[in-house]
Order: structure tokens, then C-alpha cells, then sequence
């Protein structure tokens, strides 16, 4: 589903009077189909599908897709006790993280399972908690994403053992009489499903060097199309290719593996519309550009400005007048020449402009494919804008306030005044 589907004029005006704008746009209809989709991953022998909810931590996803019967996968110690406190219950949820945090122990006793993704990391898991269970990430060597910031696979990437350094980690598992039972691999977001089934059997090589290990988790990075002429990862495809390659591995080994699939982007990226209006426009002249400057931007979604991302965005003009088209750059509001919405694909430095309708000061503006790595990773409070609100469209078209827009003081309420 795309948010032209889900916001119009009408909803647009109820969320203006409702919370104002830029608002975070959810629909429960869209979000409740990706998950959907994701439940029905082809498997094997028994699939656990996780949210990676670092795309978009908000506690009404997180609940609604555990309602739905997914699991969670956290980045940090901070995600995990907010899934906690948004009332996931600690046995669905998995850690893979950078740094482990301070009370991992504490973590583990609560029920929640780590991944290590280092043998640093191992050693110390291993001497706070010999005797347990532990997942292993790997790093297999290969890595496949949108852009290189987002592949983390391969040589050039930190993330996850590096596949070659098995003697070390069985060296420490066994002197921590570790009980490995997952092995882990993630290898980047938008990841390029050819990449990836060469990817599935390295993974399951590691797998034969671990007798005890039932699962195996191959991260997200699913590819989803935002706009037009971008692909999206068939899951049944892709996930039939992997059930081949699982069954093959029992047939050889007798070892029946537990399938675990770990999406953020591809549940959420399409589910969420930015919703904002057009403050100014204003043009370089004859040979220039025209650009329409938006009452959000970077502090909303850097994508743009980080990896040159392209998002669908239209003008939903604020009354019935007759329009044509125009070819606008649109910029955000931030004092940064790096705010813009339409860079050209994949070279944020480059601009593009967009055959948009043409557009009046106080349209409506719409950002879709908004949902992943948006609210999550915004360049909140810069010039102090205070932090959007979200809201949810449920089924039935009634509009709930799920985060309300910052209050202004909040923005500075934990400095210390020491002059
Ligand atoms: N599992 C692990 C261990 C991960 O690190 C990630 C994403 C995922 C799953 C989910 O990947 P996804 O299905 O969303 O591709 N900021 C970038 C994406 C960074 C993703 C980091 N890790 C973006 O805006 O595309």
C-alpha cells in the first residue's frame, strides 16, 4: 500500500486541526498487511519473524505487531527497555548491538536473547554468563546494500565476527562453556537477493561448525520500492530459494534449522507519510531552479541528505483551484544547504528537481515511503525545531494522536544553567 492511498485532502485537513504539521502519518491498514506479508515468509522447519525496531520505535507499532504474532530485534540496551516498556515481552526479543550494554546480564536474566558481534564482546559475555545461551553474529564476508553506508557486509564492514576467526570464538565458547544456538548475519539494507542466497549458504556452513545451533537469523535488508522504478524483494520468491537451501542442509546433515527473518524497512518503509506544508517558495532566476521550502525536513527524515534517497512526495493543493506542473527542488526548513528532499539518486550533493502539481504557499505537502529510518533517525531539535508529532489512521478513518509534538521547553529542559 502507498501513502497515496491514505492520505487525502480531507484526512490532511483533520490532522492540521488535530496536531498541526509536520506530523508523522501511520496506517494501521498498511502496517497490518506488511506484517502480514512477512508472517507468511516460506520456511522450512518453523520461522520467527522479528521487527528490527530501530526503523520506527513507536509503542503502538511495537504492540501491534506483537498482536500480530511478530518478535523484536533491538540495537542497543536502550531499545530493549524500550520494547519493555512498551510492553514486549523480554523472551521475543533478540540484541544485536554494537557495544553491549552496562546490564546485558540483567537483560539475560529477564529473558531476551543477545547476538555477539564481536569476540570481544564474546569474551565478556562469556565470563558474566558462562553456561548460557548465545547467538553468534557473523560478518560472512559478503556484504549488499542501496548504498555503501548501508552495506554492512564484507571487508569493509565492522559489524558482526569476521567469518575467517572460527578458531577464536570456538576457543572462548568452549573455555565459557557457551551454549551457541543461533548463528546471526546481517549483510545491509536493501540488500540484492542474488547477493543474498550465496550469503544463506555461507551462513549455513557456519551452522555445520556449531553442533548445537537450531536457528539461524539472516538479518533484514529486504529491498522495498518507494518510488517508481525502485524494486521490491518478492518474500515468497526469495524466501522459497532459501527453504531449497534449508532442506538441503537437513537432508545432508539431519539437522532441521529454525529460520529467522529480521525486516525493518520492508515492514514499515511504505506504511508512513510525512505530512507538512509549503512555507515558501522562491527561485535563482531564469536558469535557476524553483524551490518549494517545507515546514519539515532533515529534522524529520535525513535520508535524503544522508544517502541521496529518493521518496515519492506530491503537492495536495490546500484548495480546487486548476493547476499545471512545475519542476521544483524541494527543501526542508533547516538553515543547511544539505536540507533537501530531492537530491538525485544515491549523490545527496546533486539536485534533482521534480515534475510536481504546481504549488501555492500553505499546500499541503506529502513525503511517502516515510515509515523506515525516518522519526527514527531524524536530525531532531537542530535550529530547535521541536520533535513532530505522529499520528495513527485507523481502521475505520479515526485519527489517533500516537506522539505529540514536543513542547517547545523540552527542547532545552535537560541543560544545566551553570552561568
Ligand atoms: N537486523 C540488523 C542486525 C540490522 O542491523 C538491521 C538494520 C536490520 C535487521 C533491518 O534492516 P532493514 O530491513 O531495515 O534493511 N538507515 C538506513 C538503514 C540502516 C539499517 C541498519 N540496520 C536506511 O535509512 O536505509
Amino acid at each position: 500500500m502507498s501513502a497515496e492511498n491514505f492520505i487525502t485532502r480531507e484526512i490532511a485537513e483533520q490532522i492540521q486541526s488535530k496536531v498541526g504539521t509536520p506530523c508523522y502519518v501511520y496506517s494501521e491498514a498498511a502496517l497490518r498487511e506488511s506484517a502480514a506479508q512477512v508472517l507468511a515468509f516460506p520456511n522450512a522447519f518453523g520461522l520467527t519473524a522479528r521487527y528490527a525496531m530501530k526503523a520506527s520505535p513507536n509503542s503502538n507499532i511495537l504492540r501491534l505487531f506483537a498482536s500480530m504474532g511478530l518478535h523484536f530485534d533491538a540495537s542497543s540496551g536502550y531499545e530493549v527497555r524500550r520494547a519493555i516498556a512498551a510492553g514486549i515481552d523480554p523472551k521475543r526479543i533478540s540484541l544485536s548491538t554494537q557495544e553491549l550494554p552496562e546490564d546485558f546480564v540483567s537483560l539475560v536474566e529477564a529473558g531476551i536473547t543477545v547476538n555477539v558481534c564481536s569476540l570481544s564482546q564474546l569474551k565478556r559475555f562469556g565470563i558474566a554468563l558462562p553456561g548460557s545461551k548465545v547467538g553468534l553474529r557473523f560478518n560472512p564476508g559478503l556484504g549488499s546494500g542501496g548504498t555503501q553506508r548501508t552495506n554492512v557486509g564484507g571487508p569493509a564492514s565492522s559489524f558482526g565476527i569476521w567469518h575467517e576467526h572460527l578458531e577464536e570464538v570456538q576457543e572462548l565458547v568452549e573455555k565459557c562453556e557457551l551454549d551457541v544456538f543461533r548463528i546471526h548475519s546481517h549483510i545491509g539494507s536493501g540488500s540484492d537477493p542474488e547477493v543474498w542466497i550465496r550469503v544463506v549458504s555461507m551462513n549455513l556452513d557456519l551452522v555445520e561448525a556449531f553442533p548445537n545451533v537450531t536457528h539461524l537469523n539472516l538479518g533484514g535488508g529486504y529491498k522495498i520500492g518507494r518510488i517508481e522504478g525502485e524494486k521490491t524483494t518478492d518474500l515468497q520468491v526469495i524466501g522459497q530459494k532459501m527453504k531449497v537451501e534449508f532442506e538441503e542442509f537437513a537432508a545432508r546433515t539431519g539437522r532441521e534449522i529454525h529460520l529467522e527473518v529480521e525486516p525493518g524497512t520492508y515492514l514499515v518503509a511504505n506504511c508512513t507519510a510525512i505530512l507538512s506544508r509549503i512555507q515558501d517558495e522562491t527561485s535563482t532566476g531564469e536558469d535557476g531552479y524553483k524551490f518549494l521550502k517545507l515546514d519539515s525536513g532533515m529534522t524529520d527524515n535525513t535520508r535524503p541528505s544522508m544517502y541521496g534517497a529518493q521518496h515519492p512526495m506530491w503537492v495536495l493543493p490546500a484548495d480546487e483551484s486548476e493547476r499545471g506542473e512545475e519542476d521544483y527542488i524541494v527543501v526542508g526548513h533547516c538553515c543547511e544547504s544539505g536540507d533537501i528532499l530531492t537530491p538525485a539518486p544515491g549523490d545527496p550533493e546533486a539536485l534533482s528537481p521534480r515534475r510536481l502539481t504546481e504549488a501555492k504557499i500553505g499546500d499541503y505537502f506529502v513525503v511517502g515511503g516515510a515509515g523506515a529510518y525516518c522519526a527514527s533517525m531524524a536530525a531532531k531539535n537542530y535550529n530547535s525545531f521541536p520533535e513532530s508529532a505522529e499520528v495513527l489512521l485507523r481502521e475505520g478513518g479515526r485519527i489517533a494522536v500516537i506522539r505529540e509534538r514536543q513542547p517547545l521547553e523540552q527542547v532545552w529542559a535537560n541543560e544545566v544553567a551553570v552561568l
